[in-house]
């Protein structure tokens, strides 16, 4: 038997998966690396974190799987997604990671704005938001330009982790895409960005597809990592591409709503040519000359962590989870805005915070836990209703992640989402599009589309109901009314922050 490994490196933590050529799961293991933020908005994460849990994860894997490392045909990446590593000349780091969540760019991203006008939207198809990576680099140039000038060479997150398995240097399009330098009709770094940036071309990773051959396991990567040197490693995708892999979604037409730390709603995309006047992101998929539109809740499992963490931190997530099937629709009056990390879509700001909005004394921890879940959801609406307005027909939704682990907020997605909810078998989000890489980039497969047929299944499906559906109709419009509510309080109260 061969098998082929998925490394979903995230930011809380790496997960490794070992799959069989029908898309089993045979093992399954997870490290988590601490994150720092040394100020507010700050986000930052040492590569060596994630290489040594990297590694301790495969070799753990491999130990509780118990086949033999010459079974192991091949691996590959999903990598969240931005986070700027800078190397020098010789492959060392020069600072900590300053990752997708950190906020601190605003002005770097009027900066970007200011300089390239239309051209933004022309060649990288996005907006300048904070999480993306040029204008980290761009903040870097202003705030450590010594540091900036010993940069030989910008990496993300995952393709720093592959370049210390392999020691070749790659970056594939659908992570390049996330940067704000590649031009992403053309799949080439944009001159024109570079140079409005007076950034030297040689700080650009070569460019490959997720599927591409990047080398093989370094022999004392293979000694750690019990895996033998002859594991051929491919180049992987980003966090979205992979989960949008895992989930199938590989066909015009098709949707998934993803919830990990962030939240996104992914749509596949062949019009190339298409205006989104930069409402969505537009980034480059994992598959050949394909594409995605999405839209980003900042805080969806990291709002509920947060809650959690903050006033139930002796309860399981399945404890607090427990009573909110009991508690109507709209949380009894409470309502909540996820924005406790800032927002994305459809209101880039980093200002905005989140509210609780209509709490009454009669409230228990269940009404909070449900209007959290919902707040989180009326947030993925409002990028589903973006979608649904630039032509795309979505009335069936594949859920993954953390939103597709709970049954009360699937049935909560096909409420409020008014489209029916898929969820998959054995899911495994990211880490298991990043194995289909791998297994399509050994040759298992003619296609993406091959390997996911033989690979997904659908477990279950949650119609929308249509009571509660016209319940949630009503709430989504005042919850929509809370950001323009609570835009200057957010502003007002930014400088009390620290
Ligand atoms: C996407 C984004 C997040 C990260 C999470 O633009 O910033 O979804 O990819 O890892």
């Amino acid at each position: 038997m061969s098998y082929v490994i998925g490394v979903d490196l995230g930011t809380s933590a790496v997960k490794t998966v070992l799959v069989d050529r029908s898309g089993n799961v045979v093992a399954e293991h997870s490290e988590s690396y601490p994150l720092s933020q040394p100020k507010p908005g700050y986000s930052e994460q040492r590569p060596e974190d994630w290489v040594d849990k990297t590694l301790l994860s495969l070799r753990l894997l491999l130990e509780e799987s118990k086949i033999s490392a010459s079974d192991v045909e091949g691996l590959s990446f999903s990598g969240q997604m931005h986070g700027l590593v800078l190397v020098d000349g010789k492959g060392a780091v020069l600072r900590p990671a300053i990752l997708w969540n950190d906020t601190r760019t605003t002005a770097q991203c009027r900066r970007i704005e200011d300089t390239l006008q239309e051209k933004l939207l022309g060649i990288a198809r996005n907006r300048a938001l904070e999480g993306f990576t040029l204008p980290k680099i761009l903040w870097v140039q202003e705030n450590e330009p010594e540091l900036l000038k010993q940069a030989a060479l910008f990496l993300l997150p995952k393709d720093y982790v592959r370049y210390r398995l392999t020691g070749e240097y790659a970056m594939d399009y659908s992570d390049a895409a996330g940067t704000l330098l590649l031009d992403v009709a053309a799949k080439s770094w944009s001159t024109d960005i570079l140079d409005a940036f007076e950034l030297p071309h040689s700080i650009c990773p070569p460019l490959v597809e997720s599927f591409d051959l990047c080398g093989t396991l370094l022999p004392e990567i293979a000694r750690e990592s019990g895996l033998l040197p002859e594991t051929k490693v491919f180049a992987g995708g980003a966090d979205n591409a992979c989960g949008a892999i895992g989930a199938g979604i590989l066909a015009e037409g098709q949707t998934m709503c993803s919830i990990g730390t962030s939240g996104v709603v992914l749509s596949y995309e062949e019009r190339r040519e298409v205006d989104f006047e930069g409402k969505v992101h537009f980034f480059n998929h994992s598959e050949k000359d394909a594409y995605y539109i999405m839209g980003v809740t900042l805080a969806a499992g990291y709002s509920l962590t947060w809650f959690k963490d903050t006033f139930a931190p002796d309860v399981s997530f399945d404890e607090l989870l427990s009573g909110i099937g009991d508690i109507p629709a709209g949380s009894g009056g409470l309502l909540f805005t996820p924005y406790i990390v800032g927002e994305r879509t459809p209101h880039p700001d980093a200002d905005i915070r989140g509210s609780f909005i209509g709490m009454d004394a009669g409230h228990k921890l269940p009404h909070f836990a449900r209007s959290v879940l919902e707040g989180i959801t009326f947030s993925l609406r409002e990028s589903i209703d973006i979608l649904r307005a630039s032509g795309k027909r979505i009335d069936r939704v594949i859920s993954i992640g953390g939103g597709a682990k709970n049954e009360d907020w699937l049935q909560m997605q096909a409420d409020v989402f008014n489209a029916e909810i898929v969820k998959l078998e054995s899911e495994q989000g990211p880490a298991m599009g990043a194995a289909m890489l791998a297994a399509y980039g050994a040759g298992w497969f003619p296609s993406l589309q091959a390997c996911a047929e033989e690979f997904l299944r659908e477990a279950r499906t949650y119609k929308p109901n249509p009571d509660t559906a016209q319940q949630y109709e009503k709430l989504f419009g005042l919850y929509q009314t809370v950001y323009g509510a609570t835009r200057e309080l957010g502003k007002g109260l930014a400088e009390f922050r620290g």
